[in-house]
């Protein structure tokens, strides 16, 4: 990640994350950016205070990394920091964590975590990470400064002393009062605070993707991406809506968050350029730890349920966005959304091809393979069957999940269309920028 991808963040309307990196004390108002949507033009003083927060550099150690390191809008808000590996790189060369980074976008809609009953079942809900660790946006801000694969500073305080010597520290005594710095834990719990307001400031949350235009009636699928649609919300095949829940009929985005945030095990590849991997009794079981210590499941899991239940079970993200990320899935297996879908069209047909020769899953102990969801399709469908979708379908889904990346400006109408002409081919307009490639 280099500072000249910054310049990116201007096509979500974010010229005020360019601003801030360019231009740290300057006042200049943000320059609009033609053709793209004004999403966040003014931020009240606690939202400014958290961009400040969420780009500087300086609060990490060694300095250099900075929450927009590893959330960046224009790779789906979530990337590893120059790690092609699949899992995050920290401050410190070589500091690689266990998992991939996930988008912050759209977190203003995860419920905190609880337990729920559904079709009988007790199922996990709800939180922040990919174990549902924290409750709120402003505990999880905290998490990743003292992470020492992260952003590695030893301690709150010596986080808030940077922040106190920083050029916006009179920014924090405006928001909090002048005696702000005195107390560490306070003022750690403060940068909290003002973090998690910019993250749900509207840029986070703008629903200004393709798919949103088309549920507005502003726009129209191609029929690749429309084939896509139908085939992800086909119950009896690929019924990625059951969990990546959406509604086109609605004309609320809301109604489609492309996640119902609730956690599963499904059989995700082991991904063995991990360094924890290199032993092979280690496993990441996401709800059961080990990184889930801290409340660990067994503070808050309902009488009569086994904790043995939820392991190797993660939190489902929104798919809004995933278009544009670099990796896929916990662990990041997956570098190519295409291998996504198709991991899912074949893994019941095909499990030799994820998993080597014994075709059984490989990232969860045997204890545990029971916990892999088989109750629904795909998931539940005989090996016989064959795939769920052929490479084709697999294409369309592909291209309708392109339409789920925000920025999305619709083409001004075409002119009048002369019908079809004898050897013309269809007129395909240039609609979505960051659509297919
Ligand atoms: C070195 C890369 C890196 C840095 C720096 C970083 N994150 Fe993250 N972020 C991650 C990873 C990896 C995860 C998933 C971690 C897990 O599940 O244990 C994550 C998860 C999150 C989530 C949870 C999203 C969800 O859907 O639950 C939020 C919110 C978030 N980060 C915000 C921040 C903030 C705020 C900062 C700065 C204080 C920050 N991150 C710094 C890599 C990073
Ligand atoms: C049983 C519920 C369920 C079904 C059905 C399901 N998914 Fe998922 N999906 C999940 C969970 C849980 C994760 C996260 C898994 C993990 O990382 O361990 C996920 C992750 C993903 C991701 C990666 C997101 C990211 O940010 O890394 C994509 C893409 C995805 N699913 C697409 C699909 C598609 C396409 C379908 C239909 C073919 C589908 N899913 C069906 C539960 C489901």
């Amino acid at each position: 990640m280099n500072t000249a991808n910054f310049g990116n963040w201007s096509k979500w309307g974010l010229s005020l994350y360019v601003l801030s990196l360019s231009a740290l004390t300057s006042a200049q108002a943000p320059q609009p950016q033609p053709g793209m949507p004004q999403a966040n033009t003014h931020l009240t003083r606690l939202e400014n205070l958290g961009q400040r927060l969420f780009t500087d550099r300086n609060l990490s150690e060694p300095v250099g990394t900075a929450c927009v390191s590893c959330h960046t809008a224009n790779t789906g808000f979530a990337n590893n920091h120059g790690s092609r590996i699949g899992v995050a790189l920290g401050s410190t060369p070589s500091s690689f964590g266990l998992r991939n980074a996930m988008s912050n976008a759209y977190n203003g809609f995860i419920p905190k975590f609880s337990f729920q009953i559904s079709n009988g079942e007790v199922e996990a809900i709800g939180g922040h990470f990919w174990d549902g660790r924290a409750d709120t946006l402003a505990a999880q801000a905290l998490g990743p400064f003292l992470a020492s694969a992260e952003m590695n500073n030893p301690n709150a305080a010596a986080v808030v002393k940077k922040v106190a010597a920083s050029p916006y520290a009179d920014l924090m005594r405006a928001e909090f009062g002048n005696n702000v710095f005195q107390d560490s834990d306070s003022a750690y719990q403060k940068i909290g605070t003002a973090i998690a307001a910019f993250e749900l400031t509207p840029s986070f949350q703008s629903f200004s993707s393709k798919y949103d235009a088309f549920i507005q009636g502003k726009t129209t699928l191609t029929p690749n991406e429309n084939r896509g649609m139908m085939l992800f919300m086909d119950t009896k095949k690929a019924n990625c809506v059951s969990c990546h829940v959406m509604n086109p009929k609605s004309k609320d985005p809301k109604d489609s968050l492309f996640s119902e945030f609730s956690f599963y095990a499904t059989g995700i590849p082991r991904n063995r350029a991990i360094a924890q991997n290199a032993n092979p009794n280690f496993f990441d079981l996401g709800l059961c730890g080990p990184v889930r210590s801290k409340p660990a499941l067994t503070a808050n899991v309902p009488v009569n349920i086994s904790i043995d239940d939820f392991c190797g079970k993660f939190r489902m993200p929104s798919l809004r966005n995933v278009a544009e990320r670099q990796a896929f899935m916990h662990n990041g297996f997956f570098k190519d959304l295409r291998e996504v879908v198709g991991f899912y069209a074949t893994v019941s047909s095909d499990p030799q091809r994820w998993y080597g020769p014994a075709g059984v899953p490989n990232d969860l102990p045997m204890a545990y393979l029971k916990n892999i969801v088989k109750d629904r399709p795909p998931f539940n469908r005989p090996r016989s069957a064959g795939p769920v979708l052929s490479p084709v379908e697999v294409d369309d889904i592909v291209a309708f999940l392109h339409t789920l990346s925000d920025g999305y400006t619709a083409a001004p109408p075409l002119p009048q269309n002369p019908g079809p002409q004898p050897n013309q081919a269809p007129n395909v307009r240039p609609a979505n920028p960051f659509g297919p490639k």
